[in-house]
């Protein structure tokens, strides 16, 4: 069956690739700024490129290196600055308001409506993609981030009969990883990756209520009180079982290192899953997916969306506009929704899609979504661009990739720090 499924994936893509190779002459171009550079963000992102050709329109693909997307942000500030935004680009959560109130963007409410998007999507997202009341924005899946991917024969081999689903279980995972020579957590030492960790270790440490109370209202007691002292003191515990060859590595260089064995396990969103498919491999079979130890219940997550952009007079033609606007039909229609998500490693944004197609960690993610949204378990990830804005978080990524850089901080004073730097942050 799963392997139909990839089959399914496949055939899908090749007919896309004949449909664009005998497509008409382009009735006019869409700029993308985005940040999917890896194997399988590269495939994810070739999906969009097929159907906008496939419609007769040219993709500008202006891809730029950097998980997580600081860089990419970077180049986007530059060309908004200069007057020459591109049509659209990958812009998450607040940040969609923050880049309105700059009146930047543009609406595509016409597309909206004509293509029913107030029912196709939950409204909490719909929101978060509209600006002073206008879509401004496309979503297009929905990434769980508190996640540990394992390889399941490399713990075997060194003796560890499951995936841990506790604190306990996964320091244990890790000292036997370690001890039979394996690196225990493939691991890359860039501030985003480290906070993805800390961010799992506060979900599971301080819950869904005391994540929200942290990193959505900033509040000093939970910033500084002794659990989150627990939170920094086991950062420093896992940074122990992490990759000694770490510093500075990109992710999929670290996922990479468990598909082929060297490594055992990844905490890491569900991107990460995009590589293990590119690479043919199977989810429950050569890989296992479980909630990072001790979350379990709560779902922390990022919505990868397309933010538009008000073309500079240049570029403003009709056959540019047209062409933003078949981006933003086909990025919720179900063609897209399937083949994108199935290669993104992400799950549907769209409503009431039919999971069947896709694998075991998907169908777990789209069933624990669901349970946390009845729950009130969903956490914003703020690692992640959703809870706050990129000036917290980037102070939130000083504190955290200090601490780990610095072996004797103290982890009973680093959320004294975080709470000083998140409140100067956001003044
Ligand atoms: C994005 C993902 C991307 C990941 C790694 C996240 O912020 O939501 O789409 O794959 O960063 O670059």
């Amino acid at each position: 069956m799963k392997t139909l499924n990839h089959l399914a994936v496949a055939i899908s893509l090749a007919s896309l690739c004949t449909f664009a190779a005998h497509g008409a002459e382009s009735k006019g171009s869409v700029e993308v700024v985005h940040y999917w550079t890896s194997g399988g963000e590269a495939k994810s992102a070739d999906v969009l490129k097929q159907l906008i050709e496939k419609d007769g329109f040219t993709w500008q693909n202006s891809a730029v290196a950097g998980g997580g997307g600081a860089a990419a942000m970077t180049v986007l500030k530059t060309r908004a600055v200069s007057g020459n935004p591109p049509s659209a680009a990958q812009i998450k959560g607040p940040d969609i308001q923050e880049w309105g109130n700059l009146g930047l963007l543009t609406s595509i409410d016409e597309v909206a409506k004509a293509n029913n998007w107030n029912s196709l999507l939950p409204e909490s997202i719909a929101s978060l993609m509209k600006y002073d009341g206008h879509y401004v924005a496309v979503p297009l899946n929905i990434h769980r981030i508190n996640w540990l991917w394992t390889n399941p024969e490399v713990l075997r081999k060194a003796g560890v009969a499951k995936a841990p689903t506790t604190l306990e279980e996964l320091y244990a995972a890790g000292d036997k990883l370690k001890a039979a020579g394996f690196i225990a957590i493939a691991h890359g030492g860039q501030p985003w990756q480290d906070t993805t960790v800390f961010e799992g270790l506060v979900l599971s440490i301080l819950g869904a209520d005391g994540f929200k109370k942290a990193f959505i209202d900033h509040d000093e007691a939970t910033l500084t009180g002794a659990k989150m002292t627990d939170v920094f003191s086991a950062l420093r515990r896992l940074k122990s079982y992490m990759d000694p060859d770490g510093a500075g590595q990109d992710w999929n260089l670290e996922t990479a290192k468990v598909i082929n064995g060297r490594a055992g396990m990844q905490i890491m969103g569900d991107w990460a899953k995009s590589e293990w498919t590119a690479a043919g491999k199977k989810a429950g079979i050569d890989y296992e997916c479980v909630p990072f130890p001790g979350s379990q219940g709560v779902y922390s997550y990022t919505i990868d969306s397309l933010a538009m952009f008000k073309l500079s007079s240049k570029n403003d033609t009709p056959g540019n506009n047209a062409a933003r606007d078949d981006l933003a039909k086909i990025a919720l229609e179900p063609q897209f929704q399937y083949i994108f998500n199935q290669n993104k490693g992400s799950i549907p944004v769209v409503k009431g899609l039919d999971m069947s197609q896709f694998d075991s960690c998907a169908q777990a993610s789209a069933k624990d979504f669901a349970d946390a949204e009845k729950a009130g378990t969903l956490a914003p990830s703020m690692a992640f661009n959703m809870s706050t804005s990129q000036a917290v978080q980037g102070a939130v990524f000083d504190v955290i990739s200090h601490f780990m850089s610095d072996k004797n901080a103290d982890p009973a004073k680093a959320g004294s720090q975080l709470f000083a730097s998140i409140k100067a942050a956001a003044q």
